[in-house]
């Protein structure tokens, strides 16, 4: 069986708080909205690419626990194949404790638990899938080495990958440049990355063109409202990818969204231009900040114009 797209990473039971705005420290302040979402930034990027209509399956590892028993249905839901699905009895399935203020701005802190114990045993069971899938996709809600280790297996089977560096990490592993076909960061995580501000179009068409220097294939920067930059490794200018102005609910997991689409288009029509592929996830993107949750704002193929397929 081969698959369109795989996914090596997380998944997190998002608990969700919405209030008029994120807390100070030692501070409670009333929310007016609860709700448990499924989340995790890598099962946001598989159920994205599923529900545009691409094969898809889901390398992680959640609790033998109410939560991890509700995500693999959820992922069943879905049609994202559960095979590479472990549950483990040593950790909690992985939580993130997410506030969302009334911008649609979000803090959030993860405890990754179950998350952190997927390995080299479940990526060998994995490989055969991995070696024959079109395109796989990690972050860093996962143990390192198990990010890096997919990333391989995938390059050494020219398998196209997509490295999301999310959350993002000061003195990351050089190795991570040169295994990712298609680098992919917000404005914050690229901020980190280069120590350099990036906090508009022209700050991010340079930070664009120091991380590609570091060895990766191509690098696109997301910029929220702003759309992303795309810079290929065969051009040395980076382009500016707009996108249209959409009412903002919530932004938790637009990237997510963003990278599941890239992920669709680079599995189902490898040929198009990068920054067509962008531009078409942006429209994918905009449509998940105008719902609340992350994947529950997510939209199917069919809610989605003809000319985006
Ligand atoms: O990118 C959004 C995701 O980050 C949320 O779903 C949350 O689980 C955290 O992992
Ligand atoms: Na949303």
């Amino acid at each position: 069986e081969a698959f369109d797209v795989m996914v090596v990473g997380s998944c997190m039971t998002d608990l969700v708080s919405q209030a008029p705005r994120l807390p100070k420290a030692g501070e409670t302040i009333h929310g007016h909205k609860f709700f448990i979402g499924f989340g995790g930034k890598g099962a946001n990027q598989c159920i994205q690419a599923a529900r545009l209509g691409v094969k898809t399956a889901m390398v992680c590892k959640v609790g033998k626990d109410f939560f991890g028993d509700n995500y693999i249905q959820n992922f069943k839901d879905n049609g994202v194949h559960t095979d590479f699905v472990g549950q483990t009895s040593d950790a909690a399935t992985g939580a993130a404790s997410i506030i969302v203020n009334k911008a649609g701005e979000n803090a959030i802190v993860i405890v990754a638990g179950a998350n952190m114990l997927l390995g080299s045993e479940e990526l060998q069971k994995a490989l055969p899938a991995i070696s024959h899938a079109k395109v796989l996709v990690c972050q860093l809600e996962i143990s390192l080495q198990t990010s890096l280790q997919a990333l391989r297996m995938a390059q050494e089977n020219n398998v196209k990958t997509i490295f999301n560096p999310a959350p993002a990490i000061p003195d990351l592993d050089p190795d991570f440049y040169r295994v990712s076909d298609v680098f992919c960061c917000n404005e914050s995580e690229a901020e980190l990355l280069t120590g350099s501000s990036v906090a508009n179009v022209e700050e991010a068409h340079r930070a664009s063109q120091e991380l590609l220097k570091r060895g990766c294939g191509s690098v696109i920067i997301t910029l929220g409202p702003q759309g992303c930059v795309v810079l290929k490794a065969q051009e040395s200018t980076p382009k500016h990818v707009p996108t249209t102005a959409v009412t903002t609910v919530d932004t938790t997991g637009a990237g997510d969204s963003f990278i599941g689409a890239l992920a669709f288009y680079m599995a189902h029509c490898p040929i198009m231009p990068l920054e067509e592929m962008a531009h078409r996830a942006n429209q994918v993107a905009a449509v998940s900040v105008q719902a609340i949750g992350t994947q529950t704002s997510y939209p199917f193929k069919k809610d989605l114009p003809a000319e985006l397929f």
